[in-house]
């Protein structure tokens, strides 16, 4: 059988025929307007997804109910006046050729918004674990109230002209907190000891919307098949409800996994699980429902969900972060371009974490058109210039390419040798590979786009006056802080990328000096060879923050194998096998230590800007260069310097 047979080829359910299995997961996009209607933004966000072809999207989260909103800006389905906006969503997907499902849901008590005005409710007055307030419990009125609800903004879709709905039972939002015995204490015959006591409401919910939208209309019901949390229910808990959940009117069942508060985010898992990671699932829940079963975890990869399919795992694969990284890549893998899919690095730092931790829109970090796509210049510019970029580090690259996309001329400069900035050392410590696999198709892109690259080239005045480009974008990246400490010049002391490239061979007994990423990540790397490594940050608190599913892993990973995290610590003065730190005015000796690795970060390099201001060359600095941060601002910022142009 050829590549992806299995995944181009067509399924009929119901009264909606898709052109290929593969699905485009619902995103909350953070783009709708204040008053929940559909903005011009979420439809060109829509339309450059439904451009890639996927048999079938399912929208964003979209409210069945004024008293379930996650954020004003959530799109409604809960009036009437949704309608028209919702109908240009639908004709924005139809003119692309793939069916689109509209996704209802109601966020319980997992709506910061609503907790906030103590509008919040949910089956208990259970506090949310992530945003730790307390909902009202919903009365038996409300219960009816919300059912209905659920039908009428089912009906609305059929109006809109949507090809099916899809009910939000997943990820901790009300109808996940009615399933799980964490949020469910009711006593009433909503509540219950078991599953399939508690899963009443849910049954409705279908029940409800199965009756408004007739017989003949697809109903998916996504669920989380484990809740993944302690004392959360488990995919053999969900196996004995599922049958009645088809009963009940379900013709899809989408697998997905998680709750709020899981560990590591692993609804929106990071590099630590495999790609299809959650397959399993969805072959548990077929054991017991012979509907088509959507799989999703981790996908990006069109040949990995062809397998999928192959073997019988699923019908369906969904491809989420994916379809924001590179939305073209279903037609890049139909053309066998495969090796021009840019890759999800499963990050979260521009999409999902962006979004929770109250950022603003969807973005993706690696593709600087997601959540853009009303901005994004399509070129060629009017006025195409020549564009000298300095650095080839995230933000260097992308403004390098986005420069040569628009049709400007460009000459990219890099002091080193080796391409990637800051990229060629932090690829290297456990679960960063494919960061790097990124910044090399990056660079391969760059190549292939006709720029000039002159790397071993450090650029100074002479130079910019030889060049004389009409425009400079510095992305020049930041230098290592060496602080004045005692003993620094000791042969013992070395600094965090001397490690990570291996051009200092790690020792025993280990001080990793500053807790930020390049500190913390280091640790990790040498922790995983076995070395004993102490980390002293003199902030109170770790920087890397819990709440980001990577700094989660690795405060995790970085617990299991003994590594002693010290905050609010300094280090005073390196000894010979031993150093000296002070942690709340107290003064201690470590040892033994035969090494200190300084990780105390980087502060901007930029001492071009004071030479193109002299030359009166104009330029834009961008990334580290203006101040260490994310790939996410160093990409955004040199794609918006280059769009500026
Ligand atoms: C930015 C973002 C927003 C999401 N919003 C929703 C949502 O509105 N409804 C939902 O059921 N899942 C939502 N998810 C979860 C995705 O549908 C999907 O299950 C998850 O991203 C895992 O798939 P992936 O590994 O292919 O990205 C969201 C994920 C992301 C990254």
């Amino acid at each position: 059988m050829s590549p992806l047979n299995q995944l181009l080829s067509p399924i009929t359910i119901k009264s909606m025929s898709l052109t290929n299995w593969v699905v485009m997961p619902p995103m909350g996009t953070n783009l709708g307007r204040d008053d929940g209607t559909v903005s011009p933004e979420n439809l060109a966000y829509l339309k450059r997804r439904a451009q890639g072809q996927p048999g079938l999207i399912i929208t964003e989260i979209t409210a069945a109910h004024p008293e379930g909103i996650a954020s004003p800006n959530q799109l409604g389905a809960y009036d009437d006046r949704f309608i028209p906006g919702l109908s240009r969503l639908v004709a924005v997907a139809h003119e692309a050729g793939s069916k689109i499902a509209m996704q209802i849901h109601h966020a319980g008590r997992e709506s910061t918004f609503l907790l906030e005005q103590g509008k919040a409710v949910a089956p208990s007055p259970v506090p949310s674990i992530v945003f730790r307030r307390t909902p009202r419990e919903m009365t038996l009125e409300d219960i009816k109230e919300v059912i209905l609800a659920f039908g009428s903004a089912a009906v609305r879709a059929r109006e809109a002209g949507f090809d099916a709905v899809e009910l939000h039972g997943a990820h901790g939002y009300l109808l996940t907190q009615f399933l799980s015995a964490i949020s469910n204490r009711r006593t009433d015959e909503y509540g219950g000891a078991t599953l399939k006591e508690r899963s009443r409401f849910v049954i409705e919910v279908i029940t409800e919307v199965r009756r408004q939208v007739g017989p003949g209309f697809p109903i998916s019901v996504r669920i989380s098949g484990e809740e993944y949390i302690r004392g959360g229910y488990t995919i053999e808990d969900m196996q004995t409800i599922l049958p009645d959940i088809v009963r009940a009117g379900a013709d899809i069942i989408h697998a997905s996994i998680g709750t709020h508060g899981s560990p590591g985010a692993i609804t929106q898992a990071t590099p630590e699980y495999e790609p299809g990671f959650n397959v399993g699932l969805a072959k548990k829940i077929k054991e017991v429902v012979s509907v088509p079963v959507i799989a999703v975890g981790r996908f990006s990869d069109p040949a990995l969900a062809d397998e999928v399919i192959g073997r019988g795992d699923a019908e369906l694969v969904a491809f989420g972060r994916q379809f924001l990284a590179d939305p073209d890549f279903l037609i890049k893998a139909k053309a066998g371009r495969t090796a021009e899919i840019r890759k999800c690095i499963a990050c979260n730092q521009g999409c999902i974490e962006r979004e929770i931790l109250g950022e603003g829109n969807i973005r993706c970090s690696i593709n600087p058109e997601t959540g853009q796509e009303t901005i994004y210049p399509k070129g060629p510019a009017a006025k195409p210039k020549k564009v000298l970029v300095v650095g080839s580090g995230p933000g260097g690259l992308t403004a390098a390419f986005e420069a040569a996309r628009l049709g400007h001329r460009v000459t990219l400069f890099e002091q080193e040798e080796e391409l990637g900035g800051q990229l060629r050392y932090a690829r290297i410590p456990p679960y960063k590979k494919i960061y790097g696999e990124w910044i090399d198709w990056q660079i391969d892109q760059v190549r292939k786009a006709g720029v000039t690259i002159q790397s071993g080239t450090p650029v100074n005045e002479r130079l910019l006056r030889d060049q004389n480009p009409d425009h400079v974008i510095l992305a020049s990246g930041g230098e290592k802080i060496i602080p004045p400490i005692a003993g620094i010049e000791k042969p013992s002391v070395c600094d965090a990328w001397q490690i990570l490239s291996g051009t200092v061979a790690p020792k025993d007994h280990i001080l990793v000096v500053g807790g930020g990423l390049i500190g913390m990540e280091t640790a990790d790397f040498l922790s995983e060879q076995g070395k004993e490594v102490t980390l002293v940050e003199m902030l109170e608190r770790s920087p890397v923050r819990k709440i980001t599913s990577h700094g989660y892993m690795l405060h995790q990973r970085l617990q299991e194998k003994k590594c002693r995290l010290l905050f609010g610590t300094v280090l005073k003065s390196i000894g010979d096998g031993s150093v000296e730190i002070e942690t709340k005015g107290e003064t201690s000796t470590l040892s033994p230590v035969d090494q200190v690795v300084m990780a105390v970060g980087l502060k901007p390099r930029d001492e071009l800007k004071g030479i193109l201001e002299s030359l009166k060359i104009p330029f834009s600095v961008i990334g580290d260069a203006r101040q260490p941060r994310r790939i996410f601002e160093a990409v955004e910022e040199g794609a918006q310097a280059v769009w500026k142009l």
